[in-house]
């Protein structure tokens, strides 16, 4: 699928996101598309860690994945994405859960991962919108959990796609990656401007050193890692 085949799958397969639900943006949209072009999707057993309207375990279906699991911490999330796969009649296993919840139907083929990545100053407790973005002072409270399970999940051979922002540490990303035998590139970096979250959050950020001053852009970077 190109960035223009993304365009239409979101107008008109009308992925909604209920309040409280992350609404797909960029990120998603990106990590859909870099899927798409890596040809990794079609025939593929499929789990989409994070799924928040189910956008991307949607967009992974309609490329021809063989089956799809998807998971989110949030009910709200889980209720969402399910209407959704309803409504547009695709066949979405989507489950209330985390990794340890994924362990238990391992392995996969392709592991997709849109997950919260925003520094934050507080460690991100209970529920509400903000666990779909926070990620702790460094951003990674679930991206290395991600790192660390990775490989344990997928099928030797299975790829991991995930994206997320410059501000979270991309080469600890690649470094964790590395270490637990993986083939790891970059498979895209875009530049976007600040959305409300990043700009609300950009004076804490400057402060804590984290973001240069007057900066109001970030890179989204997806990450490509296959298990050797
Ligand atoms: C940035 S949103 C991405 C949603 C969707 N994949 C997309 O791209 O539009 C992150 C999602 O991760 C969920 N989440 C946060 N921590 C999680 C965890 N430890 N395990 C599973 N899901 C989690 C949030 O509830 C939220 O729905």
């Amino acid at each position: 699928m190109t960035t223009a085949e993304f365009e239409t799958f979101r107008s008109t397969r009308a992925v909604h996101a209920d309040p409280g639900v992350y609404e797909p943006q960029d990120d998603s949209w990106l990590l859909c598309e870099m899927a798409s072009q890596a040809g990794v999707v079609r025939g593929a057993r499929v789990l989409d860690m994070c799924t928040g309207s189910g956008a991307v375990a949607l967009a992974a279906a309609s490329m021809g994945a063989r089956e799809v699991v998807a998971f989110d911490i949030s009910p709200l999330a889980v209720a969402c994405a399910r209407r959704n796969a309803a409504d547009l009649g695709v066949d979405v296993d989507v489950r209330h859960g985390s990794f340890a919840d994924a362990a238990a139907l391992q392995p996969f083929d392709v592991i997709l991962c849109n997950p919260p990545y925003v520094p934050s100053e507080a460690v991100p407790a209970g529920e509400g919108p903000h666990r779909a973005w926070d990620g702790g002072h460094d951003g990674r409270i679930v991206l290395d959990p991600l790192c660390e399970a990775a490989h344990g999940l997928l099928v030797p051979g299975g790829t991991l796609m995930l994206v997320h922002s410059e501000y979270s540490n991309p080469e600890r990303t690649e470094a964790m990656l590395r270490s637990k035998d993986m083939t790891v590139s970059t498979a895209a970096r875009r530049s976007i401007s600040f959305g409300p979250v990043m700009t609300q959050r950009a004076a804490w950020l400057e402060q804590v050193g984290l973001l240069e001053a007057s900066r109001d852009i970030e890179d989204l970077v997806v990450i490509r890692a296959d298990r050797r």
